[in-house]
């Protein structure tokens, strides 16, 4: 039998921390290894099979899309886009949208227009803040927008044009306001960094402020966005609205697909100011068309919001149970514990010896990010071996 994980030493840059599991199936919130082991999935591939493995809708709108159109160019209309492009403008504030390919590229593009409407209206103003302890991508210039020093470090000097101020607090983002800025770029909820909430009147003061200022907010909800945190975006928990949105993760359910969405009045680009071979896909977007339309036709967003309050009052039964959990904290199917000690991955190890793969959000958290389409039934049992896995932890 193959060793894959012994190809992956030999052949792959040893970029990626890997649990020893290789997975080769998947079907809604469960998935199986290479030995047919079952395995409930709270990862669903970094919050982003919204709904489940594989779910028939996408496979089918997939199947038949790859019969009929899988890619042609931007040079040309193709249909899936529009069709997508529609359902996102009719259910959200923005009002315009461009595809790309993933969630750096979609918070490039929004820098980048933020950039662009900068030069334009704000007499070339072209810095961004950002929060401390945010995640926002890869790229090098992701890597300076996103406000932790262990992604920034290892690439000094990084792409100027980005400062990076504590997080949940306005007074900070007031006072790195100056004639050079363009946007103010925030997660609503940090989702990488730590499942970090913001205090209720943060993003209104940060509204108010770049309203005051005349200069633009960018959402970032790549993770929090399509329903994960128990609405469809989550900026509708806040009573405000971005002037850009950076969608990724879950818009596919599992397909790489992108979107920066804007309002008219910061829909500046130009024509061959911004671009993408792959944005767009027509393969990409029947997939983002199938899952948005099932998400928002049986209220996935709901389910999600129901279903992550039975699971937080799970989680915090166990932090009852168990001295060393120290905190439960989350919204919606996005949720952390942490531990007083730095345990996240014995805990995660003996959660998948008992069939639930959980994330190691930090030394001494987990992350928990499962389908949006899990009920209580599938939280029982998450529940069920995480009191086993806890149990289990000397
Ligand atoms: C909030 C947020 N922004 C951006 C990204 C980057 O997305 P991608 O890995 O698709 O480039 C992530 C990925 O975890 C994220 O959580």
């Amino acid at each position: 039998m193959t060793n894959w994980q012994e190809l992956e030493r030999k052949y792959f840059m040893q970029t990626f921390s890997r649990v020893p599991v290789t997975l080769v199936k998947g079907q809604g919130a469960r998935i199986w290894d290479e030995d047919g082991r079952e395995y409930l999935d709270f990862v669903a591939g970094w919050a982003v099979d919204t709904l489940g493995h594989c779910h028939p809708v996408v496979a089918e709108a997939l199947a038949e899309q790859a019969r009929t159109l899988i890619q042609t160019s931007n040079q040309f209309y193709t249909i899936p886009q529009l069709r997508l492009a529609e359902l996102l403008v009719q259910n959200s504030c923005l009002d315009r949208v461009f595809f790309c390919n993933s969630g750096a590229e979609a918070n490039e593009g929004a820098v980048k227009l933020a950039r662009r409407y900068g030069k334009l209206k704000l007499n070339g103003a072209y810095e961004v803040i950002t929060a401390m302890g945010s995640f926002h991508g890869r790229t090098l210039a992701m890597v300076a927008a996103s406000g932790q020093s262990k992604f920034q470090q290892p690439y000094l000097p990084l792409p100027v044009g980005f400062v990076n101020v504590e997080y949940n607090s306005i007074e900070a983002i007031k006072t790195a306001t100056t004639k050079q800025t363009c946007a103010v770029m925030l997660e609503p909820i940090q989702g990488e960094g730590g499942v970090n909430l913001p205090d209720d009147d943060y993003l209104p003061a940060v509204r108010a402020w770049c309203d005051q200022n005349g200069i633009l907010l960018i959402l970032d909800e790549i993770q929090t966005g399509l329903g994960r945190l128990g609405t469809l975006f989550a900026y509708e928990q806040s009573g405000i609205e971005p002037d850009i949105m950076a969608l990724a993760k879950g818009l596919g359910s599992g397909v790489p697909i992108g979107a920066i969405l804007t309002k008219e009045g910061a829909s500046v680009f130009a024509a061959g100011e911004h671009g993408s071979t792959f944005g767009g896909n027509p393969l990409a977007c029947a997939a983002g068309y199938a899952t948005l339309k099932f998400t928002l036709d049986n209220d996935i967003a709901g389910n999600a919001k129901r279903v992550g309050k039975y699971f937080i009052a799970g989680l915090e039964g166990l932090k009852q149970k168990f001295q060393f959990v120290t905190d439960v904290r989350g919204c919606g199917l996005l949720v952390a514990m942490e531990f007083s000690r730095d345990i996240a991955q014995l805990v995660l190890m003996a959660c998948l010896d008992r069939g639930l793969l959980v994330n190691r959000l930090k030394p001494n958290a987990l992350r928990f990010m499962p389908p949006l389409i899990i009920g209580n039934a599938e939280v029982d049992e998450a529940i069920g071996i995480l009191d086993k896995a806890l149990s289990s932890i000397r």
